[in-house]
């Protein structure tokens, strides 16, 4: 079975897309196959990797359950299902119960070699991130670390939890801390409170960086535009972090890290 992951929270503005696009580049530039699946009918990650798209071909797909609209992008091995505002009409045509698992029965039905399918939801709990948390093994939580970033978490990774009743696989693999800024105290509170609440869980930070609030601008991930920036390190190093959990490699992180980033000092 592909590996699935959903970049899930409910609160908007926290990095779930800046997440989604750049752990798929960071994946496609080591080696793997990904498909960058758009569930947001802003259709921002589709966007970011400099495809425009409305959205109608992905609803077809959902409506028919058949195979999904798979695009080639200019990223090394990612393609993408771009997603746009026709998304935003599923409460139209779908009743809450009946669809849950339409995305997943579309990802049956889609041929390709992908190792890896990274699924880019918009912040509720509507038709499209229960579709994604139904396809998904894997969720990553990425979280800004301010105080009001971490308020709701708690109910968000309940609710979540309480979705294995109908997806025995789903796990939440990883919490990802975004937007992060050391040199604010509350900076250490929220992670010791994430570390608490996530033992072993919470991933390696992304630091707050403007390279990556810039890359979207032109259509690309942050490795393309600002090859050596922090916010290409953190999403590789992150990557790599993950990649070791989801991809079971043998190798740890900081083995791998070995001459891969010479600039920089890293703590795990
Ligand atoms: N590490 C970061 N440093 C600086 N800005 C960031 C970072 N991560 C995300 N952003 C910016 O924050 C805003 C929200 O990010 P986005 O990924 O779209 O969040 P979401 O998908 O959760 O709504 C965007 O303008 C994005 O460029
Ligand atoms: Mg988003």
């Amino acid at each position: 079975m592909k590996k699935v992951v959903s970049v899930v929270n409910l609160k908007g503005g926290v990095g779930k897309t800046t997440t989604a696009v750049n752990l798929a580049a960071c994946w496609g530039e080591i080696g793997k196959k990904v498909l960058l699946v758009d569930m947001d009918p802003q259709g921002s990650a589709s966007i970011s990797v400099g495809v425009m798209n409305e959205g109608n071909e992905l609803l077809e797909a959902l409506q028919n359950t058949s195979e999904l609209p798979v695009v080639p992008t200019e990223v090394p091995g990612v393609d993408l299902v771009p997603s746009g505002m026709a998304l935003a009409t599923t409460g139209l045509w779908f009743t809450e119960d009946a669809g849950n698992d339409l995305l997943a029965q579309c990802l049956e039905q889609t041929r390709g070699d992908w190792d890896l399918v990274i699924i880019d939801c918009p912040p509720s709990l509507g038709f499209q991130t229960m579709n994604s948390l139904m396809a998904c093994q894997h969720v990553l939580v990425p979280v800004e670390t301010s105080f009001l970033g971490l308020n709701g978490l708690k109910q968000m990774v309940a609710a979540i939890e309480s979705f294995k009743s109908k997806n025995r696989d789903i796990k939440i693999e990883a919490v990802i801390p975004c937007r992060a800024q050391r040199r604010r105290r509350i900076h250490w509170d929220i992670m010791d409170s994430l570390n608490e609440m996530f033992p072993r869980k919470v991933s390696p930070i992304i630091r707050e960086n403007v390279s990556l609030v810039e890359a979207p601008r032109h259509g690309k991930p942050v490795i393309l535009t600002d090859r050596v920036s922090k916010g290409a390190d953190d999403y590789r190093i992150v990557t790599l972090w993950l990649d070791e959990r989801i991809c079971e490699m043998q190798d740890s992180t900081e083995d791998r890290l070995v001459g891969f980033l010479p600039q920089n000092k890293y703590e795990f």
